[in-house]
C-alpha cells in the first residue's frame, strides 16, 4: 500500500522560510511542502499559497482547509497574535509557541522577569515612567546606556546611547514625537554592556531542546558595522571564539528560560532564540526571540539537513531527544538588499542571473522580497535574497557565497563585503 506523503505548511514569506522549505523537502519521505504566503522565488521548493490572511482566525481556517500534518510558523507577528493557539484549537500540529509564550519576545519586560526568576545573566534595568525618570537613570549610570521600548517595534525600539546628545535625541523620538506608537507605553533603561554578540537558537518541545550551532548576524547596512540598523545583512556560523564553556553556559541559559516559562504556566515550544553578548564576565542575554533568526536560519537550518522534519515533528509531539548534536558546517549568508534599503527600498527592479547562480555548487539562494512580473522576478522589498555558501572552512564558504553573488545583478543592489571575514 502506498504511504501517504506528509504535508508540511510553513507560515512566512522570507529567506528564513525558504531555508526551512528547502530542508523539509530534503526529508527522505519526500513531503509535500507549502509556504503561505511565501514568495515566487520559492516555487522550485514549495507550493505557494498567496494571498494569506493575517488574522489568526482566517489564517487558521485557510490552513485547516489545506489539511497539513504539521505547521511551522516563521515570523514573530503571527506567533504574538496567537496563530499557533488557533491552530492547536483545531487539532492541527504546530511548531511555534503560544501567544502568551511568545511574549518572551514581544514584551521585553516579561523576558526580563523570566531572566530574573531563573537567574539568567542580563543587563541591570529600570522601568522609566517618563522622560525625566529615563534621563535620571542614564545620568546615574553613565554611557553607554540603552533605552528600550516594550513591544514588537521591528528592531526600532532600542537606542544605544553613547552621549547626552544621543539621550536627548532618543527621548525626543520616544516621548515627544512618539515614533514608536504603542511600543512606547513602557520604556526602560538598561546598563550598557560590551562584547561580541552571538545568536544562540534551540528547538524545544518545552522541556528538552536541541541547540543549533552558534552564529552571528550583521545588523548594520555597511561594512565595518556602520550605517543604520537593518533586518540583517548576513550571517556566519560557527564562531572562532566560541568555547566549550560558552556552549555549556548558553545551553544552561536555554534550560533555565524553559524552566521559568513552565513555572510561569506558559511553556515554550518552538524555536527559542537567545541574543547573547559575550562580556568579560561571561554570557549575558540581550533579548529572547520566539522564533528562528533571519538571516541566522539561512546558515543554521541546513545543519539539520534531511533530519530537520523529524526534529520538528519531535518538538511538536513533545518527544525531542536529548543530546542530538547538529554538525557545525561552516556557512556564510550574504543578503542582497534593494537600493534605498533600509529607509526607502526601491522595488520593481529585475533580479538577473538567478538561473546560473542557482546551479553553483555548495551554494543555495533563498529569496525574500521578490515578486513576479512578466514571468521574471523583481524586487518587492528591502531584503531581496540571501546567498548561502558552505565549505570546509569559513574562507571557503565565504568565497563560494561571494562568487555566486557576483553572478547576480540587481540595479543599485546593496550587500556587505565583510560577512564572516573576522571568523576566517
Ligand atoms: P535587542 O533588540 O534588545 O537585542 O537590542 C538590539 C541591539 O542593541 C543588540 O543587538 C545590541 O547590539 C544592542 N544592545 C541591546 N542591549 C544592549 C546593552 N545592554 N548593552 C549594549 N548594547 C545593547
Ligand atoms: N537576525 C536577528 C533576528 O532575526 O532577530
Amino acid at each position: 500500500m502506498p504511504v501517504a506523503r506528509k504535508r508540511v505548511l510553513i507560515v512566512g514569506s522570507g529567506a528564513r522560510e525558504h531555508a526551512m522549505a528547502d530542508a523539509i523537502r530534503a526529508d527522505p519521505g519526500k513531503p509535500d511542502v507549502i509556504v503561505a504566503p511565501g514568495n515566487p522565488g520559492m516555487a522550485g521548493e514549495a507550493r505557494i499559497v498567496s494571498p494569506f490572511p493575517s488574522s489568526p482566525k482566517e489564517a487558521s481556517a485557510l490552513i485547516a482547509s489545506l489539511e497539513p500534518d504539521l505547521v511551522v510558523i516563521g515570523p514573530e507577528k503571527p506567533l504574538a497574535e496567537g496563530l499557533s493557539d488557533a491552530l492547536r484549537e483545531k487539532g492541527i500540529k504546530v511548531v511555534g509557541p503560544s501567544g502568551t509564550a511568545a511574549r518572551i519576545e514581544s514584551s521585553k519586560l516579561f523576558a526580563k522577569e523570566r531572566m530574573l526568576e531563573a537567574g539568567i545573566a542580563t543587563a541591570e534595568f529600570r522601568v522609566a515612567e517618563n522622560a525625566e525618570a529615563a534621563r535620571d537613570y542614564v545620568q546615574a549610570w553613565g554611557y553607554p546606556s540603552v533605552l528600550k521600548a516594550d513591544g514588537l517595534a521591528q528592531g526600532k525600539g532600542v537606542f544605544v546611547l553613547h552621549s547626552p546628545e544621543d539621550l536627548e535625541d532618543a527621548l525626543q523620538r520616544i516621548f515627544v514625537r512618539q515614533e514608536l506608537g504603542e511600543a512606547q507605553q513602557t520604556v526602560f533603561v538598561e546598563k550598557g554592556l560590551s562584547g561580541p554578540e552571538v545568536s544562540f537558537i534551540a528547538l524545544t518541545d518545552g522541556t528538552r531542546f536541541v541547540p543549533f550551532p552558534e552564529a552571528r548576524d550583521y545588523k548594520r547596512i555597511r561594512d565595518g558595522n556602520r550605517g543604520p540598523n537593518t533586518g540583517g545583512m548576513g550571517a556566519v556560523t560557527p564562531l572562532a571564539g566560541w568555547s566549550e564553556k560558552d556552549q555549556e553556559d548558553a545551553c544552561q541559559i536555554i534550560d533555565r528560560a524553559l524552566w521559568s516559562m513552565r513555572r510561569h504556566g506558559t511553556p515554550f515550544q518552538g524555536f527559542l532564540y537567545a541574543g547573547l553578548m559575550k562580556t568579560e564576565e561571561g554570557l549575558s542575554v540581550l533579548e529572547f526571540n520566539a522564533r528562528f533568526g533571519d538571516p541566522e536560519a539561512q546558515v543554521l537550518i541546513p545543519s539539520a539537513g534531511e533530519g530537520f522534519l523529524t526534529l520538528l515533528e519531535s518538538a511538536s509531539a513533545g518527544s525531542l531527544g536529548k543530546g542530538t548534536n547538529l554538525l557545525k558546517t561552516p556557512r556564510v549568508a550574504v543578503v542582497l538588499a534593494s537600493s534605498g534599503y533600509p529607509e526607502k527600498p526601491v522595488t520593481g527592479t529585475p533580479v538577473l542571473g538567478l538561473e546560473v547562480a542557482r546551479t553553483q555548487e555548495m551554494t543555495r539562494i533563498y529569496t525574500a522580497g521578490v515578486a513576479e512580473k512578466d514571468g521574471h522576478l523583481v524586487s518587492s522589498g528591502g531584503r531581496v535574497l540571501s546567498v548561502v555558501g558552505s565549505g570546509s572552512s569559513i574562507r571557503e564558504a565565504r568565497e563560494r557565497a561571494y562568487r555566486t553573488l557576483s553572478l547576480l545583478h540587481l540595479e543599485g543592489g546593496q550587500f556587505r563585503q565583510d560577512i564572516g571575514l573576522e571568523e576566517e
